[in-house]
Formats: C-alpha cells, sequence, structure tokens
C-alpha cells in the first residue's frame, strides 16, 4: 500500500482521506488551518461508523480505516514519501497556481499531483511548473467515499503515464474514473448537468412545469435507470435493433424540440422566484441542514444497494 497526501482538508479533502484510507493507503492531511485539520479529522471519525453499519469498509474496521489516517504540521511532512497528492485547496486560480508550485518543488520526483478543482482547467495553474507532466485534475463529486465516479482531466503536457497511473490508482481505491481526452470547460459531468439543469428552469420560467414536477420526472423516472447505466447504455436497450435503431425511430422527435431549447434562460431571473418558493414551501429554509443528513444517509443506503447488485447481478 501507498503513501497518500492530501493537501487542504476541508469538505472535500477529508472525503478524499476516508476513500483513500478504506483503500488501505497510509495517508497524510494537511491545511494551513489546524482548526481545519482538527475538525477533519472528528468529522472521519464520525463518518466512519456509519459507513462500517453499511458495509462500506471493504470488511474493515472503522479504528482500522481512522489509524491509517495522520494528520501532519507541516507540508513536508505530508508530502514525504506520498506516490498521490491530492489538492483540495479553495477554487482560486491564484491559490491553485502557488500550492501547485509548493507541492512541486517539494514532492517525491515520480508523485502524481492531482487537483480536485471543480471547474479549473489544469493548463491554467500548472503551465509554469518543472513537474507540469505529473499534474492532472481528478475532480470527485462529493462525498467521494459514497460516490464513486472522478473525473481525471489532463492539461496539454500531463503524460500518458500519469494519466495511466491515476486511473488504476482510482480504480484500485473502488473508483470509476473518467478519463478525458483532454480539457475542457466543465469537464464532463458538469457540461451534463448544466444541460439538465437548462432545461429545468427553462421549463419552470416559462410555465410549463412546477419544480415537483421537474424533480418527478427524474427521481421517479429517469433517474431510475441512470443509477445504474449511463444515457448511452439507455438509448442502446431501448429499441429493439439498439443504438442505431433508437436513433432511426426517436432523433426525430428530438431534432423538432433542440432549436426551442437553444435560448438561455437567466436562472437567476423570473423563474427563480418560482423555484425558491416551491422549494420553500416543501422544505422550509431552516429544515435544509436535516434534510442534508436524510440525503447523505440515503446515499449510503444506495452505495450499499448497488455494491450488493453488482454482486448478485453483475455491473
Ligand atoms: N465541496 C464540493 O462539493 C466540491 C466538489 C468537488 C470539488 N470541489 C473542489 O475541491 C476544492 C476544495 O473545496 P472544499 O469544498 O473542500 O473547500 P473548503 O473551503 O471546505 O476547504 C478548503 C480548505 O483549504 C484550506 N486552505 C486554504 N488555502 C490554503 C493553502 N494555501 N494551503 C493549504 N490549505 C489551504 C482551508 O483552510 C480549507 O480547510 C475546490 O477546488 C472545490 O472546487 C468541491
Amino acid at each position: 500500500m501507498a503513501r497518500v497526501a492530501i493537501i487542504g482538508s476541508g469538505f472535500i479533502g477529508r472525503a478524499w482521506a476516508i476513500s483513500f484510507a478504506r483503500a488501505g493507503h497510509d495517508v497524510a492531511m494537511w491545511d494551513q488551518s489546524s482548526s481545519a485539520t482538527d475538525g477533519a479529522r472528528d468529522y472521519i471519525a464520525g463518518v466512519l461508523g456509519d459507513l462500517a453499519a453499511n458495509d462500506l469498509l471493504r470488511g474493515q474496521s472503522a479504528a482500522a480505516v481512522l489509524d491509517r489516517i495522520a494528520v501532519v504540521a507541516e507540508l513536508g511532512q505530508a508530502l514525504a514519501g506520498a506516490v498521490h497528492v491530492q489538492e483540495n485547496t479553495p477554487e482560486n486560480l491564484e491559490v491553485k497556481r502557488e500550492v501547485f508550485s509548493l507541492i512541486d518543488s517539494a514532492a517525491d520526483p515520480q508523485a502524481v499531483i492531482a487537483s480536485s478543482t471543480s471547474a479549473l482547467l489544469p493548463s491554467k495553474f500548472t503551465d509554469h511548473l518543472k513537474g507540469r507532466h505529473r499534474c492532472l485534475v481528478v475532480h470527485p463529486i462529493n462525498p467521494p467515499y459514497l460516490i464513486p465516479a472522478a473525473e481525471v482531466v489532463p492539461a496539454p503536457w500531463t503524460s500518458a503515464e500519469t494519466l495511466e497511473t491515476t486511473r488504476a490508482f482510482l480504480i484500485e481505491a473502488g473508483h470509476a474514473p473518467l478519463v478525458m481526452k483532454r480539457e475542457l470547460d466543465g469537464f464532463i459531468m458538469n457540461r451534463l448537468q448544466g444541460a439538465l439543469l437548462e432545461e429545468a428552469f427553462r421549463l419552470v420560467a416559462d410555465g410549463y412545469a412546477s419544480v415537483e414536477d421537474v424533480d418527478i420526472g427524474i427521481r421517479d423516472g429517469l433517474a431510475l435507470r441512470w443509477s445504474f447505466m449511463g444515457p448511452f447504455e439507455t438509448i442502446d436497450l431501448n429499441a429493439p435493433g439498439g443504438v442505431r435503431d433508437y436513433v432511426d425511430r426517436y432523433q426525430g422527435i428530438y431534432s423538432n424540440i433542440f432549436p426551442q431549447m437553444l435560448r438561455r434562460v437567466d436562472w437567476a431571473g423570473e423563474g427563480m422566484a418560482t423555484v425558491e418558493a416551491e422549494r420553500n414551501k416543501r422544505l422550509p429554509r431552516e429544515n435544509l441542514g436535516e434534510r442534508q443528513v436524510w440525503r447523505d444517509r440515503r446515499l449510503m443506503a444506495l452505495a450499499a444497494h448497488k455494491k450488493k447488485s453488482d454482486q448478485e447481478f453483475g455491473q
């Protein structure tokens, strides 16, 4: 097993620490603020019990996984011997550039340096580095210890070896990497999510549907299949002759509606008042925190169910 460095130990850093320690790695967490690392350890200790109860620790005890996570006081201590460095500092280009400079000059020569950035292109904060060939983005969905997909995004100068090492490292840790061929704004998942949200806002803003009806369409409709297969496999199975047959039969429907979808809708515009009022009625703002806890429990139950079903029915 390897050593992994977590640089920046807020929401995402602490969540990656769980995932990598569960995979058997020794994890060293560092943050410029010691209150962040202290908070992270408490958070991790709390979550590990729930994961053990849902059989999501690969058969290990919560204590055994926690034992592999160390909080360190200096950046250099975190980097010493690490083969994978996961950077999770704030979404700010100047901060990323500076932190990457520090990491690149102190990390072991063979180490891969990955950023969790949600939207910054890796070429924007690694161009100046001597070791830029070993830098890339590994973008998770929160929390990565429950949601396996992680976007792997190369800069133009990221080496093929770095990409392959990272892909293998993630798979071995139980993740499902999507490896992009080259960088693009929004990577893959935010582009897909953005397309869906844009249409959801348009349907509400133009007065065709309620917020709840849009949610039902996904929650009790499309997402049932999407929770275990993607849109391409979905259409491959949705026409007797497979994906080409689907396109022959149904592209016409979509060709008719796409021109209507080209007009941008302002998410903060008139539709927002409707969206907010409807959401507020269903979930008073003071109950948001409680509902987030409910969401995390449901996610854990879903992860446990998917794991069991993968074994029973195959992936
Ligand atoms: N929160 C999410 O859902 C989510 C999902 C995917 C990716 N991300 C990305 O992960 C990264 C971290 O986001 P987060 O939500 O964990 O933020 P956060 O604010 O919870 O954590 C950031 C941490 O970085 C520390 N920090 C600030 N400057 C630093 C520096 N120079 N050196 C070391 N540590 C420093 C802060 O003390 C803080 O603990 C961002 O790039 C974000 O876009 C976030």
